[in-house]
């Protein structure tokens, strides 16, 4: 593609106009073919961002990020495939698959890396030793085919186009555009090729919308783009005002997570795999009652069945099964300290944005992470631990304790936040 194509596109965009399909289908093809360079990259992306893109570009830019690789079908199976906007705490993809796989779903997942001040599936599933995230793509399919369950991160083979705007919005300020989102996560899920696919849009704080219309809206787009490809759809948009579950950190959520499938704990996530489950559920039976979804789910974990399907899984991707056996050996060499309540009250909010970049920084230097003992609503005594934050070299971790400015206590009492908004499938 010469030159002038590429500046052409980026100034209609940068000049408030509308790009045509084909000017996008050629964008794409010299980003995938490495002519256009990351600072051009970044101005249409940076372009995109500030303008807008209308629903014909996004459908368009969904389509030809989709058609930047190759596409897996599983048109034979009950595939299942499930995306979250992202979120602080959200370790739901590992504790998920394992529980719809032992229900005999087919769950075919490619996760991806933080995005901003939200938390990576990758970065997490990565501290199992030896569990191999880049798997060939007939490796993946085949491991899927056979147990039902795989998880690795973008590659190259899948909607590799994505993969470039996605690293590269992460580096410009581009994140937080709806239709920019919509075309990274719609694509990948078309690319992927389940059946049905469900989105766990996140709304509030810590959400990359921050409240329940710009959800809502997001949620009616993506699913409307996902229709249009005959795909079945469902959405949940579920409260991000705190964080998910108790830990935040690569290394503590991925111990919540394994944990979870041993005992179904903490209730959020539970009750936020049960719905995601239950959707999926009804999205492949004519009949069902919710008792009888209750009951199936509730089977699931008896006997630690959702934990050797785990185990299953983690030996076939090369990773070490002790770690999902007794997930405390995670926590090993771990210290901690605690950060306790100044005074007595109600925790009213958190700040939710600012405890997602700390659980990186605390991931990245100290292996570390948060451990959370209240939510929204709790009361406490002055005193009372509020939280533990864990890592390595502990002593380097004292005087880190912001954290307890994240948390708002006030003495007027506070509603406990409800997790699922709403739940819906189309
Ligand atoms: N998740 C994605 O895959 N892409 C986004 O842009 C945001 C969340």
């Amino acid at each position: 593609m010469p030159i002038n194509d590429i500046l052409r596109i980026i100034s209609t965009k940068r000049d408030k106009s509308a790009l045509t399909k084909d000017d996008i289908a050629l964008f794409v093809k010299s980003v995938k073919d490495g002519v256009a360079d990351d600072s051009q990259i970044s101005a249409l992306l940076m372009a995109c961002f500030i303008n807008g893109l209308n629903d014909e570009e996004t459908l368009c830019l969904t389509q030809e990020l989709a058609n930047s690789g190759s596409k897996l079908s599983w048109k034979d199976f009950m595939s299942v495939d499930k995306h979250s906007t992202g979120g602080v705490g959200d370790k739901t993809t590992i504790a998920l698959l394992p529980v719809l796989s032992t229900y005999r779903f087919v769950v075919p997942k490619m996760a991806g890396r933080r995005l901003s001040y939200t938390g990576g599936t990758i970065e997490k599933i990565e501290l199992i030793p030896g569990y191999n995230t880049k798997l060939s793509m007939s490796d993946f399919v085949k491991q899927v085919e056979k147990i039902g369950i795989g998880l690795i991160s973008q590659t190259e083979e899948i909607a590799p186009v994505e993969g470039v705007f996605y690293k590269i919005r992460n580096h410009t300020s581009t994140v937080e555009s709806g239709q920019l989102i919509l075309s990274s996560i719609a694509s990948k899920k078309l690319a992927v090729g389940s059946n049905f696919i469900i989105f766990d849009i996140k709304s509030g704080a810590g959400s990359l919308f921050s409240d329940y219309n710009t959800s809502k809206e997001f949620a009616d787009n993506i699913c409307k783009v996902m229709r249009k490809f005959d795909k079945k759809v469902s959405y949940i948009i579920s409260d991000m005002n705190q964080p998910l579950g108790r830990c935040v950190g690569n290394r503590l959520e991925l111990w919540e997570a394994l944990n979870f499938l041993h005992n179904r704990k903490p209730y959020s996530l539970d009750r936020l795999i049960y719905n995601i489950f239950a959707n999926s559920y009804k999205a492949y039976h004519d009949s069902f009652d919710e008792d009888e979804i209750s009951n199936i789910y509730a089977n699931l974990f008896k006997g630690a069945k959702t934990v050797s399907k785990a185990i299953e899984w983690v030996k076939n991707q090369g990773g070490d099964p002790k770690y999902v056996e007794n997930p405390d050996y995670l926590l090993d060499g771990l210290e901690k300290i605690e950060i306790s309540a100044t005074k007595s009250g109600y925790v009213h909010s958190m700040d939710v944005k600012k405890i997602g970049w700390l659980g990186h920084y605390l991931s990245d230097n100290f292996d570390g992470g948060i451990v959370f003992r209240v939510s929204i609503g709790d009361r406490i005594d002055k005193g009372d631990a509020l939280a533990y934050i864990y890592g390595r070299k502990v002593d380097q971790l004292k005087g880190n304790d912001k954290l307890i400015s994240y948390i708002d206590i006030k003495d007027l009492s506070c509603e406990k936040r409800e997790l699922i908004l709403e739940s819906k499938i189309l």
